[in-house]
């Protein structure tokens, strides 16, 4: 059986992809510092799969500590989620930022060469398209950024390229994510995010069970069907399944490939369809627009298709369902 290792495999997309790749008959490991997750995570996966996990408490950015996990397992690969990821954050602390997400990186990067792994998969972002409005935006894109997290995004893809480059054995993914929302539909695990959340689902879902008192709507004067954003928003069980997608065609050499539903929700419709299919109602705002949004994010995920096999199966509506579940169950997520 394939041992795969998952670093930041008990955060949020981390752990519904330990779920799906163990559904999958691979064992994994995880190696994650829980500085924005919590060990319950993977205790739900192994419930709920009834397979275990080696789950290790291990910073990756600390090569002795990783190089013990490499001579305690035989990775077939890596699939590299460990990142800090917060857009604000990265603007304020931009060197905390470079030091972690490209250290980490560079530790894995070295340690596969040395102990002879050849696929690593990379949680990359649609972020690295900066401030294109080419909708429905293709790989082929050219690439740019507006905030360090984004920079550490792109020049991560730059080492991983130039690291396939020096070696015709090893075969890099390089996954850009859109909007990854909601949660495993048991309600076990989910998002949970530290402190006010930046992004949009969890932040309407604190709303919804009483943590916020209302949501700020970022900008109604975009030039969009109803004035607000407009983004690609992905069920995370379908991410996940994306990953072991592109870890089952992993072949020598570089792809890149977005993992989106290749459809544009605005804010409002997100809101609107929260509300009907939840029966809660969301008190919103609408404020000024935040600094560093785009008008209009989505995917053309048609290589992922054609070269995966893999499309998002599940919509705004189980995404909205999904998310509320398991924020319901865990109010205040894994410290209940
Ligand atoms: N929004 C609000 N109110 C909020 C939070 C968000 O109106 O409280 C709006 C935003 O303005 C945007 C939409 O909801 O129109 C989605 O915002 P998110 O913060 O949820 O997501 P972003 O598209 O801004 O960010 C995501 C990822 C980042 C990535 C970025 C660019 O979270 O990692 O896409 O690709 F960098």
């Amino acid at each position: 059986m394939a041992t795969v290792l998952l670093t930041g495999g008990a955060g949020y997309i981390g752990s519904h992809a330990a779920l799906e790749f163990l559904n999958d008959g691979s064992e994994v490991v995880v190696a994650d510092n829980f500085s924005n997750s919590s060990p319950k995570s993977i205790e739900r996966v192994e419930k709920l799969t009834g397979k275990k996990v080696a789950l290790r408490e291990v910073d990756v950015c600390d090569k002795a500590a990783t190089r013990k996990l490499f001579e305690e397992f035989k990775f077939d690969a890596i699939v590299h989620f460990a990142g800090y990821k917060a857009v604000g954050e990265s603007v304020a602390q931009p060197l905390k930022y470079y030091r972690n997400n490209i250290d980490s990186a560079l530790v894995l990067c070295e340690l596969m060469e040395e102990f002879g792994v050849n696929k690593i998969v990379f949680s990359s972002s649609a972020t690295v398209y900066g401030t294109s409005q080419n909708v429905p935006l293709k790989e082929t894109e050219p690439t740019g950024c507006t905030n360090p997290y984004g920079w550490t995004k792109l020049m991560i893809e730059q080492i991983l390229r130039d690291f396939a480059r020096s070696n015709e054995n090893i075969s890099v993914t390089l996954l850009r994510y859109f909007n990854p929302v909601g949660a495993h539909a048991s309600g076990e695990i989910g998002e949970d995010p530290l402190g006010i959340p930046n992004n949009l689902a969890p932040f309407v879902c604190q709303v919804a069970v009483g943590r916020r008192e209302k949501l700020s709507v970022f900008g109604s004067d975009y030039p969009t069907p109803d004035g607000t954003g407009v983004r690609d928003y992905i069920h995370v069980v379908d991410l996940a399944l994306g990953h072991v997608a592109a870890y089952r065609n992993a072949k020598p050499g570089v792809s890149v490939y977005n993992l989106g539903t290749g459809t544009g929700y605005s804010v409002l419709d997100l809101v609107k369809t929260f509300e009907k299919v939840n029966g809660v109602k969301i008190p919103y705002e609408l404020t000024a627009r935040r600094p560093g949004d785009v008008a209009t994010c989505y995917a053309d995920p048609t290589l992922a298709n054609e070269a995966l096999g893999w499309s998002a199966k599940l919509g705004l509506e189980e995404m909205c369902r999904d998310a509320y579940n398991w924020q319901k169950k865990y109010p205040n997520g894994y410290r209940d």
